[in-house]
């Protein structure tokens, strides 16, 4: 049987979510209908957050309804589009928007958790615990992230025990797929072989995913690490747009086209369309106005 992976394109949402350049939700459908014919298929279409905290992600009511309105139905049937929320208002916005998926966040530090959604960990697993019911209730069903894991922006080393025990948390709460973020890009693979050792023992590997930064320049090194541990899911973003906007000094999330050309090198599917990719690459590279970090596509494009 084809080895494969899956990646999770969060372009829409993490991508853009830390740009200066605040797309247009006319731009945002183009781009969204760009990866669909790349052949992308688990993504992240944008957030139901507060548009004071993050002024990139207003509108995402509007372009969930666009995608629902005219996106052909025998695409809407293949691909599985989920959104953000932090609380009970965006999960409502889910259930209002007819999202069959969401994807919750949580952080591993105390001082993480205050800067991106202004509580502590306990409050926002409470949060967590009453969005977990309203999507039982909808049959709607909620990815987790756990963020900071390799270190914090604020707290500096983060403990690891922590880290398990909390993504352990969440899957106990009902949780399908545990994505363990390395936020800052500061993780290397020794850390992530370790950490990622500790977390298969009490969550299977099929349900853990791996959500690198390339603020460092050690993603792919990351990527690969935990692959061979048995990690078969990552989370990439086109062009490596993005970071967060809480988190300083985060740069983009590694770059969908990067960590295509590695797996494909291996003779690892992706099911994605690397040339469609950095097709999509040159189209943002119009709109977004510094430098697009991803090494494949500079390298295919001269
Ligand atoms: P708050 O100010 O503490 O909340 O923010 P509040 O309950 O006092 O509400 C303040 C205002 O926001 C009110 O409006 C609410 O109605 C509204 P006002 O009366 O002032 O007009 N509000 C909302 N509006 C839209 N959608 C909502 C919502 N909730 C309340 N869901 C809050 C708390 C959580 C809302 C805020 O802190 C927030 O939105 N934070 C989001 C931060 C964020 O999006 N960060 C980036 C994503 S996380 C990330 O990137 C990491 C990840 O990629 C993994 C990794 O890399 O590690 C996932
Ligand atoms: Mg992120």
């Amino acid at each position: 049987m084809a080895k494969k992976v899956k990646i999770v394109e969060v372009g829409l949402r993490d991508g853009l979510q830390n740009e200066s350049t605040i797309l247009t939700i006319d731009q945002r459908f183009q781009l969204l209908k760009k990866l669909l014919n790349s052949g992308v298929t688990y993504f992240e279409i944008g957030a139901f957050v507060s548009p004071k905290w993050v002024p990139q992600m207003a509108g995402t009511e509007e372009l969930v309804r666009k995608y629902l309105g005219s996106v052909p139905s025998a695409i809407l049937n293949k691909v599985n589009p989920s959104v953000l929320v932090p609380n009970e208002v965006g999960m409502r916005k889910a259930v209002e928007n007819n999202l069959n998926e969401v994807a919750i966040f949580i952080s591993s530090t105390e001082a993480f958790s205050q800067k991106n959604i202004n509580c502590s960990i306990a409050e926002s697993l409470e949060r967590v615990k009453t969005v977990i019911a309203m999507a039982k209730k909808h049959k709607i069903k909620v990815r987790g992230y756990l963020s900071v894991c390799f270190g914090c922006p604020y707290e500096g080393e983060v403990s690891e025990k922590k880290v398990v025990e909390l993504a352990k948390t969440i899957y106990k709460m009902g949780c399908y797929e545990i994505s363990i973020g390395d936020t800052i890009g500061i993780a290397n693979p020794l850390q992530v072989e370790r950490i990622f050792k500790k977390l298969m023992k009490v969550i299977p590997a099929s349900k853990l995913a791996g959500h690198f930064h390339d603020t460092r320049g050690l993603a792919l090194a990351n990527i690969l690490t935990a692959y061979h541990l048995g990690i078969k899911i990552f989370d990439s973003s086109i062009a490596g747009l993005g970071g967060c906007p809480y988190a300083k000094g985060a740069s983009g999330n590694v770059s969908t086209e990067d960590v295509v050309n590695m797996f494909h090198q291996m003779k690892i599917e992706t099911g994605l369309n690397l040339s469609q990719l950095v097709e999509t690459n040159m189209w943002l590279s119009g709109i977004i106005k510094h430098a697009l970090p991803s090494k494949v596509s500079r390298a295919l494009n001269g």
